[in-house]
């Protein structure tokens, strides 16, 4: 199996058409008239009538990972939520969707909830999560009457127990649980671990200490355990490891309190294909490893089965999007490398500079023709570590080409910024040959809408 970030043979033309591309492209990509399509909608098109930088999301693609998970995970039990996690990409079009495809939500900030709540998202589907939720965001989630919240440390569990006692109501919480699992991924985004600022270890005795302690508090009812080892992970072991960990968990819980755990949340974090060469698992795999596993555990030490849910972000939406950015100006440093600077950057894709991320891109407008050589394509910021792709193989660039980046749907417009003051992208969403509007491209006047002088 390919490891996240398998390894790349030193950068070279590879004669690839976006053709060959397809593995990391959304589901409805093709390409006709020597343009890249998606959703039915020409991209170079698109770049033309909407500008650039633009973020484009393949909303058939979308609604298919959302059903895959629902169908994969409920063919082995019939009791699993499938909790969108928004910190992934998240707007009001994005709600809406998860809410269609009988979705739920996971949130990271009151802001994430804000727009769960603006979109009329169904509150009893929403999950609240956090290392450091502030008393008014645990407010903000009591007073929205929101189904599940993520109990993260002891002061959270205190402070949440007196928020909802002074409202006279009882909030239902899952503990996180940090199991001591290294998960195969990039250490940046390794959580489950025991050195982890999340949750409470299962080794140190914390876990069962927080238990404890959620039983007894007023305001609060334990229903069960939340764990997440991590994200853009491929070996599949790390989840059965885990797994196997949490069950004897709750096993020891019934003996040591009597309370059965009647859910259990295992996460995101299943792995998607940024390179061609990467082959994540798919997610009728994961379904099987996860469910099936706890079903197994749960068996082999007579427990309940409990309601299970998995929180898939990255999974869900990295590779429907794709950004469109227009080259502008091209640099060759001969015998060393060449340029191609675009009209975004580490603005619009932080996960470049952030994680060393790889990504495969290609010219839309020249899409049936081979990558015939080597570029680096240059974002358009004040830092020399401003790249977006490194060493990718291309078209032959000339100004004004479109280039698209492909499998930027996940963590690239929610971890966007102002940086330089630049406006944000737009986003649109393409379906079935027409393009919307979710998300305007920011002006000057929203750069300063809070600035008060
Ligand atoms: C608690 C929690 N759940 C789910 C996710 C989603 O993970 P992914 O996007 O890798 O599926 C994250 C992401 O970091 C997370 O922290």
């Amino acid at each position: 199996m390919a490891r996240p970030t398998t390894p790349r043979p030193p950068a070279a033309p590879d004669q690839l058409t976006a053709a060959d591309l397809m593995p990391v492209l959304p589901l409805t990509a093709e390409v006709k008239d020597g343009h890249l399509w998606i959703g039915g909608v020409d991209t170079v098109e698109l770049a033309r009538e909407a500008g650039t930088a633009l973020y484009v999301m393949d909303e058939a693609t979308i609604r298919t990972q959302l059903a895959e998970y629902v169908k994969w995970t409920r063919y082995h039990w019939k009791d699993v939520d499938v909790v969108y996690a928004g910190k992934a990409f998240l707007t009001l079009g994005m709600v809406n969707i998860v809410a269609e495809e009988d979705c739920c939500l996971l949130c990271a900030s009151g802001g994430e909830l804000a727009y769960a709540l603006r979109a009329g998202f169904p509150m009893e589907r929403v999950q609240m999560h956090g290392n450091n939720k502030t008393p008014s965001e645990l407010a903000e989630c009591l007073d929205a009457g929101i189904g599940r919240i993520v109990v993260d440390n002891f002061e959270e569990m205190e402070r949440l127990s007196a928020l909802a006692t002074e409202r006279g109501v009882t909030q239902r919480i899952l503990i996180r649980v940090t199991p001591g699992v290294e998960a195969d991924t990039h250490d940046f985004i390794m959580t489950g671990a025991e050195d982890s600022k999340f949750g409470f270890g299962l080794n140190q005795g914390l876990a069962m200490e927080a238990v404890k302690r959620a039983i007894t508090l007023p305001g609060i009812e334990f229903e069960g355990l939340h764990m997440h080892i991590g994200s853009q992970i491929f070996a599949l072991h790390s989840y059965a490891k885990a797994i196997e960990f949490m069950v004897d968990f709750m096993r020891r819980i019934r003996v040591e309190t009597g309370h059965d755990v009647r859910m259990l949340d295992v996460g995101g974090g299943l792995g998607v294909a940024y390179g061609v060469p990467d082959e994540p698992s798919t997610v009728k795999e994961f379904g099987k490893i996860v469910v099936d596993g706890i079903k197994e555990e749960c068996e082999r030490h007579d427990l309940p089965v409990p309601r299970m849910a998995v929180e898939p972000g990255r999974s869900i939406v990295a590779n429907a999007g794709v950004t469109l950015y227009a080259v502008g100006s091209i640099k060759e440093i001969p015998g060393i490398r060449t340029y191609v600077a675009i009209d975004g950057g580490m603005s619009d894709n932080i996960r470049t500079s952030l994680y060393d991320a790889h990504y495969e891109a290609l010219l839309a407008n020249k899409a049936d023709q081979p990558r015939e050589m080597v570029a680096t394509i240059a974002g358009k910021h004040c830092e020399s570590g401003d790249i977006v792709v490194r060493d990718a193989p291309l078209q032959h660039p000339e100004v004004g080409d479109v280039v698209c980046v492909c499998a930027t749907g996940a963590y690239c417009m929610s971890m966007s910024s102002n940086y330089n003051k630049q406006v944000r992208p737009g986003v649109v969403f393409v379906r079935d040959g027409e393009w919307r509007w979710s998300l305007r491209r920011e002006t000057y006047d929203d750069l300063m809408k809070s600035d008060l002088g």
